[in-house]
């Protein structure tokens, strides 16, 4: 393996990227960070673990080209439009952006972090559907790529609005219907074993996720790390009728297509043990859980 031979990770101020660009430098590998602001908390802490910034906006692409000089491997993730920043058309142009500037430059290899419901067909939510277009576009690039699909995050069932102060938890999943989701720990990892062997991976669609986890999956790990009963329920039907997103995302899951297609057991033998919902919550989402156990406020803030 090249000695100088260094990854270049977007969003790394954020949830995913951040866990790539530490999963990599964990495992001994130069990495650059492309951030928007250096002088962020979450850029100076980037810093300060050893990882480089490259300054640049995913709107500017003479910024990326510049960030991506002498880069072997990139990881390219961009946010969606329920964040609130950008729109599904804005999500696609960078997601274009950042693999047409792989090209320019001659990078190896890039991973495109997309989503479980993309790639299977039209979903009606845009913030799906543009991933299902940024990852047709980078297949046909002439560059070695491999696509990651992570299913929905464990940590955002930790998002404020769910219930967990007043002893109860609604989510997606009616009681025994199981959703897949991944630890970003995991998520981190497994990319940047990806991001170290491009070609074993070359071509590769890879769905990502850490458990398949039912309601009362729930209810039961979460009364045990609460020491107290935590009620489980689906968002109720009214809360749906009254709210376009979290019901499309609800029949989605009901029509199998968020239930999650991992294969959990061939992503255990390659990439080593999956944390389950129980170790995550014992370990990485334990001071998430507490916080949002002693959190005020209910408003649904889920994106
Ligand atoms: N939540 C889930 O369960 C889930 C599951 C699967 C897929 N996804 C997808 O994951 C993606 C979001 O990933 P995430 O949660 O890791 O994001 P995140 O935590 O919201 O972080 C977003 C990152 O993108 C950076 N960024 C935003 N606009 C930028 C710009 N114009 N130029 C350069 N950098 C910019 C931010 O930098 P700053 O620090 O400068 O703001 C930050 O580092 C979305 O596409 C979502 O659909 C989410």
């Amino acid at each position: 393996m090249d000695h100088t031979e260094e990854f270049l990770v977007f969003g790394a101020t954020g949830q995913q990227g951040g866990a790539v660009a530490r999963a990599l430098k964990a495992k001994g590998k130069k990495v650059r960070a492309f951030v928007r602001n250096p002088e962020s908390t979450k850029s100076k802490a980037l810093a300060a673990e050893g990882i480089s910034l490259a300054i640049g906006d995913l709107f500017d692409p003479a910024s990326i080209d510049r960030a991506m000089v002498r880069i072997s491997g990139v990881f390219s993730v961009q946010t969606s439009s329920p964040a609130g920043e950008i729109s599904d058309a804005q999500e696609v142009v960078q997601g274009k952006a950042i693999a047409d500037s792989a090209v320019r430059q001659g990078v190896r290899h890039l991973i495109y972090s997309s989503g479980g419901a993309a790639g299977k067909g039209p979903t009606g939510m845009g913030h799906f559907d543009s991933k299902s277009e940024i990852e047709a576009y980078v297949q046909s690039l002439p560059m070695i790529s491999t696509i990651t699909r992570p299913a929905s995050f464990m940590e955002m069932m930790l998002l404020p609005g769910m219930g967990l102060p007043q002893g109860e938890f609604t989510f997606f999943m009616r009681p025994d219907q199981s959703m897949q989701m991944i630890a970003l720990i995991d998520l981190g990892r497994i990319n940047a074993e990806i991001l170290m062997a491009p070609d074993r991976y070359a071509g590769k669609i890879i769905e990502l996720a850490s458990a398949s986890v039912t309601g009362k999956d729930l209810e039961r790990a979460f009364t045990k790390a609460a020491g107290r009963p935590i009620a489980y329920k689906r968002f109720s039907e009214e809360l749906l009728a009254n709210n376009a997103f979290l019901n499309r995302l609800a029949e989605l899951l009901d029509s199998g297509l968020l239930a999650g297609r991992a294969d959990l057991s061939a992503l255990d033998k390659v990439f080593g043990h999956l944390t389950s919902l129980e170790e995550w919550l014992g370990g990485a989402g334990k001071p998430l859980f507490e916080a949002a156990l002693n959190r005020e406020g209910t408003e649904v803030a889920l994106r």
